[in-house]
């Protein structure tokens, strides 16, 4: 008996440690997983008073993917996230190789949960990918559709996934990512009278080669009376200071004509954020706000979180809107600015030494004259030299931001709106940065991994506000 007591508690231990997560890198006010690895946002809805997120979720390793799981955690106000068990594993001969990437559609009080099986097969056709349903009543059971898949899509094989569903009048709609023989990436469309049949309507946006060779997890919503085609296209070319991660993410702004199903493009493909780590987004409707989630991490990377016990972060939740001349803004939901936490430090001029960020975690909120250059640097204070510049180059109209290291350049054309001051506010937590300039133009998301206390300072130029504020920490 007592050898049996040994076992057991040596075997928790065991679980214990393998569990832990070192917490130098990991975030205090993003939602991260508790351990293993999470990429792109899934099935994102508010259900039965909470706002629900679901992610890709490896829980055996935070090395790899692995095959993919669904992860969930649900929240009350976007930023205080619970973490919920797997709800959904690869159990089915459907999706045996991963439960990959869908969307969450609500009922008549049921939460419908629209998703990709993965299944691999031989080098000539080395997956299929078909399109299934699991229901919800509850929020934290799944009953996979027993008719899964829904949609075969074998003339589509071997790439053709992330649904993407919403309903308009009478139908239901769903927007699919796929790839021409491996070379053209393009959005299908198709439609369906009861939620579980579903017919093929057509090509909505195909790449003209410039903008690669697959399309992932598509997203068509109106925005101020436009619709936003949102989507990931992988194998587009960098070209100047566009296009600099290994894929990207952005939108097609146009009319979506409900008579043809037809979407007529009105502005060329815009990159919807310029630092190094976002992908995969997904964004969802509730109270008139448009919610929209990235993956704040970049495939092929391998950040040294890996090492620490878990992978991949998601950004903070940002309010789309949409310029009159049909530029997306992107703002933090307010809901991450009511959070009360201390302001560390707040003056009208540089501060005179470096500002030590309260658990490497922070708000930094900057103003200045706009028409001067200012350079902000965020410096880890002990022998890791990990640091990111942010620099606002007035005569080139540019922001850039620096994290060094290989490739450690991102910029983007930026400029305050006519007459106003430069406005930035910086979020740093732990291992990212996310910066929002002016009134949400422009927005940088990169992964940075400082060991020790991380600093910040006015290097050039002079700023009329400068604040400090810390963010109450929220780790699971
Ligand atoms: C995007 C993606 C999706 C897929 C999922 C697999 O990052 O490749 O297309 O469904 O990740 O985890």
């Amino acid at each position: 008996m007592a050898l049996l007591n040994l076992i057991i508690s040596l075997t928790v231990l065991v679980l214990t440690v393998e569990a832990a997560v070192n917490p130098r890198y990991y975030p205090r006010y993003h939602l991260a997983p508790e351990c293993g690895w999470m990429n792109d946002p899934n099935g994102l809805s508010f259900y039965q008073g909470f706002y629900h997120l679901f992610y890709q979720y490896n829980p055996k390793s935070s090395l790899e993917p692995g095959i993919a799981h669904w992860g969930h955690a649900r929240s009350r106000d976007l930023v205080n996230w619970e973490p919920l068990s797997i709800a959904m594993y690869p159990d089915e001969n459907y999706d045996a190789d991963g439960v990959f990437s869908g969307s969450a559609y609500i009922e008549d009080g049921l939460m419908y949960l629209y998703f990709t099986g993965n299944v691999n097969l031989d080098a000539v056709i080395y997956r299929n990918e078909t399109q299934a349903l699991a229901v919800s009543g509850d929020g934290f059971r799944f009953v996979k559709y027993p008719d899964n898949p829904l949609i075969l899509g074998t003339e589509f094989q071997p790439n053709i996934r992330d649904p993407k569903v919403w309903k308009h009048e009478d139908t239901y709609y769903m927007v699919l990512g796929h790839s021409i023989e491996d070379k053209t990436g393009e959005i299908v469309l198709f439609t369906s009278k009861d939620k579980f049949q579903w017919n093929y309507e057509g090509v909505l946006a195909q790449s003209d080669g410039s903008l690669g060779y697959m399309f992932e997890c598509p997203d068509l919503f109106e925005l101020d009376g436009e619709a936003i085609l949102l989507f990931s296209p992988q194998g587009v070319e960098p070209d100047g200071y566009k296009y600099r991660n290994l894929y990207q993410t952005g939108y097609l702004v146009g009319k979506f004509d409900y008579k043809t199903n037809k979407f007529i493009q009105e502005r060329e493909f815009v990159e919807l954020d310029h630092g190094h780590d976002f992908y995969a987004t997904q964004t969802f409707e509730h109270e008139g706000r448009r919610i929209l989630f990235a993956w704040m991490d970049m495939w092929d990377q391998n950040y040294p979180e890996g090492g620490d016990g878990f992978t991949g972060m998601m950004t903070l939740p940002r309010i789309l809107t949409l310029t009159p001349e049909g530029h997306i803004l992107q703002n933090p939901a307010e809901e991450v600015d009511n959070l009360s936490g201390d302001i560390v430090f707040s003056g009208n001029a540089n501060p005179k030494t470096p500002i030590v960020l309260p658990d490497k975690s922070a708000r930094i909120w900057i103003e200045s004259s706009g028409t001067e250059d200012l350079e902000l640097l965020l410096s880890a204070t002990g022998t890791n030299t990990s640091t990111v510049s942010i620099k606002f180059d007035f005569g080139a109209g540019f922001v850039i931001l620096d994290r060094g290291g290989n490739d450690g350049v991102r910029m983007a054309p930026w400029t305050p709106s006519n007459g106003e001051k430069l406005l930035w506010r910086v979020y740093v937590d732990a291992s990212s940065i996310e910066l929002f300039c002016g009134k949400g133009e422009a927005t940088f998301s990169s992964r940075f991994f400082p060991t020790s206390d991380v600093a910040v300072s006015v290097v050039t130029g002079d700023v009329s506000k400068f604040e400090v504020k810390a963010i109450p920490r929220t780790l699971p």
